[in-house]
Parts: C-alpha cells; sequence; structure tokens
C-alpha cells in the first residue's frame, strides 16, 4: 500500500457529535492511532452534502455537477486504506446523512459501470478495510440487516473488498453504549488491526 493511503477515512453521518456511533468511531480512529495508521475524520451531518438529482451529469464526464462538499469526500473514497461508515439507524434504516452520502456514490457507479474505468487499482481494492458501524435503540439485532444491501452496494462502488459490521442494538440515549460491554474495546482493537 502507498504510504499516503495509509489512513482511515472516518465518515461520522450521525447529527450527534457525541452520540454512540462517533464514540465507536473515534475509538477505531485511537486505535488506528496507535498502530501509526492515520485518520481523516469527516463529520457530513455538519456538511452540505445534498441528494443525488439523478441528471446523469456523471455519466457523461465521471464528475458530479453539485460542487458541494461531497467534492471532498470523492477524493478520499478512492485513495484511503480504510474507510468507516458510522451510520445510526433512523425509521428503521441507515440516517438520511448517510443515505445522500451513498447516493452521491452514483459518481463512483458511473464511473466503473459507464465509463468503463477503474479509479482503484485491483491490488488495492483487495487490500483496503471497510468497517460499517451503527447503533440502534430497540433492542433488537435483526433492525441492522436491512442495511445490509446498501452497505455492501457502498463498498463495492467505492472499491473496498473487505468490510465489517460493529453494531449494537438496545443503546439508544448519547453515550449508553459506554455501559456495553466490550463495545469501544472492539472498536479500538479493530482500529489497531490495521497497522
Ligand atoms: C429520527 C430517529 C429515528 C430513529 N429510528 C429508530 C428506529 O427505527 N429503530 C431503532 O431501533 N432506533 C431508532 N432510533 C434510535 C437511534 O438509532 C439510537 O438513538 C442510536 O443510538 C443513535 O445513534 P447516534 O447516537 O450515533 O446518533 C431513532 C432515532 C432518531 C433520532
Amino acid at each position: 500500500m502507498k504510504e499516503d493511503s495509509r489512513y482511515l477515512l472516518a465518515l461520522y453521518t450521525s447529527p450527534r457529535r457525541k452520540g454512540n456511533t462517533a464514540l465507536l468511531l473515534d475509538a477505531l480512529v485511537a486505535g488506528a492511532g496507535e498502530a501509526a495508521y492515520g485518520a481523516e475524520s469527516f463529520y457530513t451531518a455538519e456538511m452540505d452534502i445534498r441528494p443525488c438529482r439523478a441528471c446523469n451529469h456523471c455519466f457523461k464526464e465521471g464528475a458530479c455537477i453539485q460542487q458541494d462538499d461531497m467534492q471532498i469526500i470523492y477524493p478520499h473514497l478512492s485513495k484511503a486504506g480504510a474507510v468507516a461508515m458510522a451510520a445510526p439507524i433512523f425509521s428503521m434504516n441507515i440516517c438520511a446523512q448517510a443515505k445522500a452520502l451513498i447516493d452521491r456514490c452514483q459518481r463512483q457507479w458511473s464511473i466503473r459501470y459507464v465509463l468503463e474505468k477503474s479509479p482503484v487499482e485491483p491490488g488495492f481494492a483487495a487490500e483496503r478495510k471497510g468497517f460499517f458501524i451503527s447503533c440502534c435503540g430497540r433492542d433488537k439485532p435483526d433492525t441492522f440487516t436491512c442495511t445490509r444491501p446498501t452497505l455492501a452496494y457502498f463498498f463495492h462502488i467505492i472499491q473496498v473488498k473487505n468490510w465489517e459490521t460493529l453494531a449494537f442494538a438496545g443503546v439508544d440515549e448519547a453515550g449508553d453504549i459506554l455501559a456495553v460491554e466490550g463495545a469501544v474495546g472492539r472498536a479500538r482493537e479493530l482500529g489497531r488491526s490495521l497497522g
């Protein structure tokens, strides 16, 4: 892996900066740091990331016509050695902020399947690691089932072959995750595994 790709792209998508998914992603970032693996963090709920307009501009140009903060994220999606998306469950699926970001990856889809280019070398795609972090209030782990196809699509389209989920049910108030035995430690351990 190229030296300048040795970092984790940390996408915090919850509007709660100190919420449960953010605390887990903080631990992942901290663990990565312990292993001398860098991080670029973005609080996407505070950024100007608009939904896809389905204008198909990216079909011709391979670029998104919307000049918003997604333009800052795009280069990292192809460059980072690891990508983590932290997204809580809202109304039985990932929050709208996370979904908007994924929909804007239509640009990546277009580059690959319309323009038939690969922004990521196959060898690098196989090496990259992905993490999906989620929490939900109801105490039912099957709540996360419906997120799987969307996250599988996300990691596929940004060319991250290996990804795993770290999800905890029954955590509702911001900070509840701190009382879940092993949760934060597991996130930290996953971060350290990047080194
Ligand atoms: C708008 C909204 C919708 C929610 N919908 C659900 C839901 O459908 N199922 C569920 O189990 N929890 C739901 N929750 C609870 C959150 O998933 C839970 O509080 C989670 O810990 C939030 O993570 P965060 O602190 O990282 O934002 C909802 C919370 C909000 C604010």
